[in-house]
């Protein structure tokens, strides 16, 4: 069921215009400025986590954590560092000026719109995506 959900998913983005979110951009993001702390698979175990004081959380259970609803306003404040913990002392690097421009409207899970960039609107497209 699960996969035929995640099949149905696939075939939304792919079918939707080019506004949408694009899971497959999000992965490649996630591969290439995440996973090094938060793990290929997203459990949280990458190779630099030993290296860390603050562990970094698995990113495959923020729905699960949460209530089963995928904490995307969270998501978007820790990445692109509008959320005030990151600028002060957590290990977790600050995206934002990094992933800045095209700005983009995302659902949050409140209904209400929340902009962001275009990249983190990918990288959330694919952590929505792996939630277990
Ligand atoms: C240098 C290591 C490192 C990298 C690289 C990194 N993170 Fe993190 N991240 C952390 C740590 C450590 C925490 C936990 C401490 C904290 O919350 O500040 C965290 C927390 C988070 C949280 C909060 C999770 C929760 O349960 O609320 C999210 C979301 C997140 N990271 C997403 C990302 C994304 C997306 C990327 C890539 C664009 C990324 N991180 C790259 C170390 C990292």
């Amino acid at each position: 069921m699960k996969r035929f959900f995640t099949i149905c998913a696939t075939v939304l983005i792919w079918a939707a215009p080019a506004t949408a979110q694009d899971a497959g951009a999000g992965a490649d993001l996630y591969a290439r400025h995440c996973a090094t702390c938060h793990g290929a698979d997203a459990q949280g175990n990458g190779p630099m986590a030993p290296a860390l004081v603050l562990q970094p959380p698995a990113l495959n259970t923020l729905s699960a954590r949460n209530d089963g609803v995928f904490p995307v306003v969270r998501v978007v404040m820790r990445t692109d560092g509008r959320d005030p913990l990151v600028s002060h002392g957590s290990p977790m690097p600050i995206y934002g000026p990094f992933f800045e421009g095209n700005d983009t409207p995302l659902k949050a899970e409140t209904g209400q719109p929340i902009m962001t960039s275009r990249p983190i609107v990918d990288l959330v497209a694919f952590l929505r995506q792996i939630q277990q």
